[in-house]
């Protein structure tokens, strides 16, 4: 797709920050696209498992509808950063030139991986397969040249990012996020070195995945979520900023150690049943805290934005984050809960609305909030002529669709957990005899009948992400000003 397709370049008002970031964005949209897809087939592979076999397995759907959603996720960060670093730094880009061809290296690097998965499905795992196929570790399974590449690319967004703030202005969003960056980069080497020992690898392993979406990317989000309030309904910067604090210093002190609910049961010592139960049944604290400041910062300004879209989305992550994480966390983090509940659907349930909950959501708030400059700074508050009802209807398509297939899942993993542990006691028969029982299997068939609605949404989302604010001549609404002094 190019770049004016999908906003007008000659009338565009963006920064050089900004026409990256929807490069980033437009790369964003394609990858939850084909996530989507790879998604359905694999729901409809739980359905009728002849479905492409041999030609293409579950086990590749699977690995490219995860690692899609991890890629597009990144991207989507990225590009938000992007976004928001010239207007937060007061100055111009450092490094534009460098950033551009960062892009495109990271883009083709991402398409040669994922055709690479594609035509070599199986064969031996050596330590070629590693290097130029697939790492085999779920969700950063990209082979070790591309994780070498992704390190290169990461430090050279890294050094435009921080170059930026360094000649600009710092400010307490752009402290926390730099900070967070340095964490969420170096953990990734964590997720990069090979041993032949299943509980070591996967005791690094879980550095990246756990540290990652509860810990940086939580804390990636506070900040992007501080400027998306700020921007859409006028937020006091000092007030954000000081949630801000509040919630990045809980959501470390309790996501660190919290870590260890994935310790468990993988040959680690056995306190991390204690620690891990402990910290991270306090992980849901700050995402209570979150869902409190975005509804009482909202609710102050009485709703009232110049993007509705955005900031729909956004109230969407802040009940989307408190439910999928803090809830469907919460409900199987205890050991004794966890014994029975490990590596079911249950965990697919708490899967599935955690990371759209908490992350495909704001990236779409982020992108609205993008299309809006690019379209001209114009009009999108209430009362869009024509085309209004789109946003609408798949910002409705795309959560029911979600929650319903976290409902059918749930039901999936309470069936499978009460067969498979609790009645026949762990066997490996349980195990077969579990998936073959009516709820279980009502569940599969539920979860695609929501898959097509989220499927409906998406398609509905691009339409809308592609057209909103076209034809509008309306310029963007000013905010009211607060009436009352804001307390300091
Ligand atoms: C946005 C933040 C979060 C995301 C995106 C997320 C996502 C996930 C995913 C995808 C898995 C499955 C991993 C695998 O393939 O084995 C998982 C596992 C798990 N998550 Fe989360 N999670 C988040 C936050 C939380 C929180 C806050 C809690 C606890 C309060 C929690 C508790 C757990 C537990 C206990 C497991 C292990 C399940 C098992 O034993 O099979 N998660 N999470
Ligand atoms: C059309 C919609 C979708 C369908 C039909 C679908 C289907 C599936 C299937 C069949 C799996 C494999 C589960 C297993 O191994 O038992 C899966 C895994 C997963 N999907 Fe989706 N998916 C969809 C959309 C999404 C969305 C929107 C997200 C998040 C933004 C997502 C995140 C995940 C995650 C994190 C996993 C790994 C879960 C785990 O290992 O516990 N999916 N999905
Ligand atoms: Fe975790």
């Amino acid at each position: 797709m190019t770049e004016a397709a999908v906003y007008d370049v000659e009338n565009q008002k963006v920064n050089p920050g900004q026409r990256l970031a929807m490069n980033y964005f437009v790369a964003a949209m394609v990858l939850f696209a084909a996530q989507i897809l790879f998604g359905v087939i694999a729901g409809l592979q739980y359905l009728n498992p002849d479905l492409l076999y041999n030609q293409l397995d579950f086990s590749v759907v699977r690995m490219v509808h995860i690692n899609a959603m991890v890629v597009w996720m990144l991207m989507g960060f990225i590009g938000s950063i992007y976004w928001l670093v010239e207007d937060e730094a007061e100055r111009p880009l450092v490094g534009a030139g460098l950033a551009h061809l960062n892009f495109w290296i990271l883009s083709v690097a991402v398409a040669v991986v994922v055709v690479v998965y594609l035509f070599v499905q199986i064969g031996p795992g050596e330590l070629q397969s590693i290097w130029l196929i697939n790492e085999g570790r779920e969700y950063i399974e990209a082979p070790r040249w591309a994780d070498i590449g992704i390190v290169v690319c990461v430090l050279i967004f890294f050094y435009n990012i921080a170059a930026t703030f360094m000649k600009g202005k710092w400010s307490g969003i752009s402290g926390v996020l730099v900070l967070d960056l340095v964490a969420l980069a170096g953990l990734y080497l964590a997720g990069m070195w090979f041993t032949p020992n299943i509980s070591a690898d996967q005791h690094w392993w879980w550095w990246v995945i756990h540290l990652w979406v509860e810990a940086t990317w939580e804390v990636l989000v506070g900040c992007i979520m501080a400027w998306g309030l700020i921007r859409t309904i006028g937020a006091d910067r000092r007030i954000v900023t000081t949630w801000l604090y509040i919630e990045v210093a809980m959501m470390f002190g309790s996501g660190i150690l919290g870590l260890g609910h994935h310790y468990f049961w993988i040959g680690t010592p056995e306190y991390w049943l204690t620690i891990g139960g402990f910290f991270s049944a306090l992980e849901p604290v700050p995402l209570v805290a979150m869902v409190v400041h975005a509804v009482y910062d909202s609710g102050r300004h009485g709703f009232k934005s110049n993007n509705h879209p955005a900031l729909a989305w956004l109230i969407a992550h802040a009940f989307g984050n408190f439910f999928g994480a803090g809830v469907w966390g919460f409900m199987h983090t205890l050991p004794q809960i966890n014994l029975y509940t490990h590596g079911t659907q249950w965990t697919a349930s708490h899967g599935h609305l955690a990371f759209f909950g908490a992350y495909a959501t704001i990236v779409i708030a982020m992108i609205y909030l993008a299309i809006q400059k690019a379209r001209g700074d114009v009009w999108m508050s209430g009362d869009l002529p024509g085309n209004g009802w789109r946003w609408k209807w798949s910002l409705a398509l795309l959560n029911i669709g979600v929650l319903g297939m976290t409902m059918a899942l749930l039901v999936s993993g309470y069936e499978q957990s009460f067969t498979e542990r609790a009645l026949e006691g762990s066997t490996w028969s349980a195990y077969f005899q579990a998936q073959q029982t009516d709820w279980f299997m009502q569940g599969m068939y539920w979860r695609v009948v929501f898959g097509w609605v989220t499927t409906a949404g998406i398609v509905l989302l691009l339409w809308d992400l592609l057209t909103i604010g076209r034809t509008e001549t309306r310029p963007i609404a000013q905010l009211p000003k607060l009436a009352e002094a804001v307390p300091a």
